[in-house]
């Protein structure tokens, strides 16, 4: 295994998390990557062993296998858009926990949970976005937003209170506007152009020292 390096990558059934896989394998790195159910898709990546977890049920990745201090980065990839409305007015209770323990809450239990497999000066990252800005925000999308806006903060926390001190870097990641199941046919980056940014991005930062980062795949620094 060239280069050596470890990483998880939590959500890697389709989409960005899937051509995330298959670009640190064809880097030849170790990939550990999740699905909830079978991915055909996942499966046939060469190099890639498959491990099966749900970001919002913490039983799920409690037993992935792994030693402490044997992955050198952890990628939260996993996410939805919530409910198709978006509007925090029309909106349940059920549809507002479903989009904050998925994109927020989810994540950053997985991520706590997970931290001491990560090696010191490794690199956690999260898959934001940009519409989780403040700075940025021009409103709508409520649901999403809200929720992405709450991974950034609860990242920032961790990277402050527990990766810091370990010398571990916290990234909040803007893949750009890509086309998937998510971003849609008129999204303006393909797969490959957002996961080749990411993947260096990501590589650049391990070993890079302690701190929180929002930035996108160009690795442009971000408005929080
Ligand atoms: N596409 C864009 O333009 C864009 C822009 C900004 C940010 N993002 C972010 O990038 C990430 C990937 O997006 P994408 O466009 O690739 O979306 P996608 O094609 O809809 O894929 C979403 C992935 O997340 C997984 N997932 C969802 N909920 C999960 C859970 N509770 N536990 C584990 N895995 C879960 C899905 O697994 P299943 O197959 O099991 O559903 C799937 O692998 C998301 O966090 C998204 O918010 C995307």
């Amino acid at each position: 295994m060239a280069g050596g390096k470890t990483i998880l990558i939590l959500g890697a059934s389709r989409g960005i998390g899937l051509g995330l896989a298959q670009e640190f394998a064809a880097r030849e790195w170790r990939v550990i990557a999740s699905e909830r159910r079978r991915s055909e898709a996942l499966h046939a990546l060469d190099g890639v062993e498959v491990v099966t977890a749900d970001v919002t049920d913490p039983a799920s990745y409690a037993e992935l296998g792994l030693a402490d201090g044997s992955l050198d980065a952890i990628l939260v990839n996993a996410g939805i858009t919530g409910a198709a409305h978006q509007s925090a007015e029309r909106a349940s209770d059920e549809e507002v926990t479903e989009v904050m323990m998925a994109n927020a809450f989810g994540p950053a239990r997985a991520a706590r949970q997970l931290l001491p497999r990560l090696k010191d000066g490794g690199v956690l990252a999260f898959m934001s976005s940009l519409m989780g800005s403040i700075a940025d925000s021009s409103g709508g999308y409520d649901l999403y937003r809200t929720s992405k806006t709450a991974q950034n903060m609860l990242a920032k926390g961790i990277s402050e209170q527990i990766a810091g001190p370990r010398g571990i870097a916290v990234l909040s990641l803007h893949p750009g506007w890509v086309r998937t199941d998510m971003g849609g046919p008129n999204a303006t980056l393909d797969i490959g152009q957002s996961v080749r940014g990411l993947a260096d991005v990501l590589d650049h930062a391990i070993g890079a020292g302690a701190g929180y980062r929002f930035v996108d795949y160009t690795g442009e620094a971000l408005p929080f």
